[in-house]
């Protein structure tokens, strides 16, 4: 048997789409994601196709969003947002409750949730 890729044990497309909907859909109405959901545009519609193209081939699926921005660093876009300890743990929050109630797989979360919670890390300017 091949080894699936995180794509796959996410739920491809749907799967994806399911994860960022309500990670957004959390951020956009719940009080307590009050001062992540104010760093972002009024409009978080582009973002919700970004987020899902991007996870998409971070995960090992079509890399939408990286054939459509050669070279770009998630990294550096982060760069100059002004990232605080509290806001990069409301995103890792969000991320978590979003991917347990979408039923994400126990280990598959987990490994995702200890990658963001890196990336996020690394995001941080304070
Ligand atoms: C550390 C906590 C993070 C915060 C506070 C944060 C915040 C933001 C903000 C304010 C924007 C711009 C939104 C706008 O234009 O209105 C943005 C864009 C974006 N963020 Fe984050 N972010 C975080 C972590 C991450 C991580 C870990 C990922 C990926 C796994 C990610 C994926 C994206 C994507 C895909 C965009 C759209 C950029 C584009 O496609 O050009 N963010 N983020």
């Amino acid at each position: 048997m091949t080894e699936q890729s995180r794509y796959d044990r996410i739920g491809g497309a749907d799967g994806v789409r399911a994860v960022v909907e309500r990670f957004y859909d959390l951020m956009e109405h719940e009080p307590f994601y009050a001062a992540l959901r104010a760093m972002h545009q009024a409009d978080l519609f582009p973002l919700r196709v970004s987020l899902a193209e991007f996870l998409s081939g971070w995960l090992g699926g079509p890399r939408i969003w990286f054939d459509a921005r050669p070279g770009a660093c998630m990294m550096s876009i982060h760069r100059d947002m002004g990232i605080t300890r509290e806001t990069a743990s409301l995103w890792v929050h969000a991320m978590r409750r979003a991917m347990a109630e979408c039923r994400v797989d126990r280990t598959l979360g987990t490994e995702i949730q200890q990658a963001f919670l890196h990336m996020a890390g690394g995001m941080m300017r304070e």
